[in-house]
């Protein structure tokens, strides 16, 4: 049976959907630990000139070629080349990877969001410790992780329309002000300003290839790129949308929630810590953090509204993910939305059960040193989302043609930016996402540190 494809309604609920898949964990605990780590004002100096240029030029690709051909990945690069349907069906793979482990993290959030609602004090006195005796057991975590993929595949079963879009236009102006409020807050801690000036404040002599790496690897993750998505919600774009400028608000939203995330977590965690040092990932937000709410006024309050937020985020990056998945399987088996979606919540539930063991019962299993989630977070972003973004911009440069897609942005509009979408998917990108992924490679295998 084929249904005919779905569509957002409009240009709103396109970048408020695509900004949902964009703003998710990576903007909470990953940007703020990094900015911190490569020296504060620099990092956010060096993140924004990558986002208009490069995180622009793969952001217009994609969702370029999603309109173009009006399906999702591998179909996509199929009907634009059978040659390289390959392309699609290596970045099929990379949600397919990441929706699993996601939820399981997704499921952590969930069970903080109910703690610091229902009772906080261990979590809060015990930071790290009562994080490490949660995950490491085997039944709760599983039941955490069964509620928020169950919540994701519910939204998705409602459709592009009443569900994707409808969830991201209540979800993301509420994420908005979230942040907003637990930034000001934060910021007004006494002492907190010492850690805010060293956010914002750029020192060039911290400047380091290393630097560029990092955040350039930030804003392929953080922007959802290589991994099918925005060619997905591309394909349910209509075409009197205008790219250009939704790429630009979905860059301003990723770029300022990751930005209002630093303002919440860098100045208290120095009040805290009494320094620049913060933990990454799940340390800093599940051990860290609630210590932090725990010294101050109204913390248990600030702690829920703090995980609320993070819901939301991850919420509708995890929804963009089975999305893509489920989309892909219909395109390809031609199933009912339906169908699709509990084959996917099934394949999911399955391949995530692995990720949430892994820190308790089979805490043994290793690959390449590393647990199992860790693992496949490496294996998704560090190799396959490079290896995509690379052969993405040499298909797009070489083989397809530059003009091929802005003849597609100028169905709607004038395409202002076409000569920098050209040189950086043609010259610049593929010989910096080159760079990424022997770094990133290396650097997990711990061969050589750049
Ligand atoms: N962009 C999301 C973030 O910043 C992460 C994500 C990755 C979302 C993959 C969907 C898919 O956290």
């Amino acid at each position: 049976m084929s249904n005919e494809r779905s569509s957002f309604t409009g240009k709103i609920g396109f970048v408020l959907a695509a900004a949902g898949s964009a703003v998710g964990l990576g903007n909470i605990w990953r940007f703020p630990y990094l900015a911190a780590k490569y020296g504060g004002g620099i990092f956010l100096f060096v993140y924004l000139i990558l986002s208009v240029t490069f995180g622009f030029a793969l952001m217009v690709t994609e969702i370029a070629i999603g309109r173009k051909t009006g399906l999702s990945a591998i179909g996509a690069y199929k009907k634009l080349n059978s040659k390289f349907s390959f392309i699609g069906w290596l970045g099929a793979l990379i949600p397919m990877i990441i929706l699993p482990y996601y939820s399981v993290i997704g499921g952590w959030v969930t069970k903080y969001l109910f703690t610091f609602i229902a009772g906080p004090e261990a979590a809060m006195t015990g930071g790290m410790t009562f994080f490490g005796n949660f995950i490491a057991q085997p039944a709760e975590p599983l039941a955490w992780f069964l509620i928020f993929l169950g919540i994701t595949a519910a939204v998705v079963f409602l459709g592009v329309e009443k569900g994707v879009e409808k969830v991201s236009k209540i979800m993301m102006p509420i994420l908005i002000f979230l942040s907003g409020v637990i930034a000001v807050y934060s910021m007004c801690l006494p002492g907190a300003w010492e850690g805010v000036l060293y956010y914002i404040t750029p020192d060039f002599s911290k400047f380091s290839i290393r630097l560029v790496l990092g955040a350039m690897g930030q804003l392929f993750y953080s922007m959802s790129l290589a991994m099918g998505i925005m060619i997905t919600y591309g394909s349910y774009m209509k075409k009197d949308v205008n790219i250009e400028s939704s790429v630009h608000q979905i860059e301003i939203f990723d770029t300022g929630i990751a930005f209002l995330a630093g303002l919440m977590i860098v100045p208290a965690t120095y009040v805290f810590s009494g320094g620049g040092n913060i933990d990454k990932g799940p340390g800093l937000m599940f051990g860290t953090l609630p210590q932090v709410f725990e010294g101050m006024f109204g913390g248990q309050f600030i702690g829920a509204l703090f995980f609320l937020l993070v819901l939301f985020a991850a919420l509708t990056s995890s929804i963009s993910l089975m999305e893509t998945v489920v989309s892909i399987v219909q395109d390809k088996l031609h199933w009912k939305r339906s169908t699709s979606c509990l084959v996917v919540f099934l394949g999911a539930l399955l391949l995530g059960v692995p990720s949430s063991l892994g820190n308790g019962l089979w805490s043994s299993v290793k690959l390449l040193g590393m647990d199992i989630l860790s693992f496949f977070d490496f294996l998704s972003n560090s190799v396959m989302m490079p290896t995509v973004a690379l052969m993405t911009c040499v298909f797009v440069g070489y083989v397809l043609k530059p003009k091929a897609l802005i003849e597609e942005v100028e169905l709607s509009s004038r395409f202002r930016g076409k000569k920098l979408f050209t040189v950086i998917v043609k010259y610049i990108a593929p010989i910096f996402i080159l760079l990424i992924l022997v770094s990133s490679v290396l650097d997990a295998l711990k061969i050589v540190t750049i």
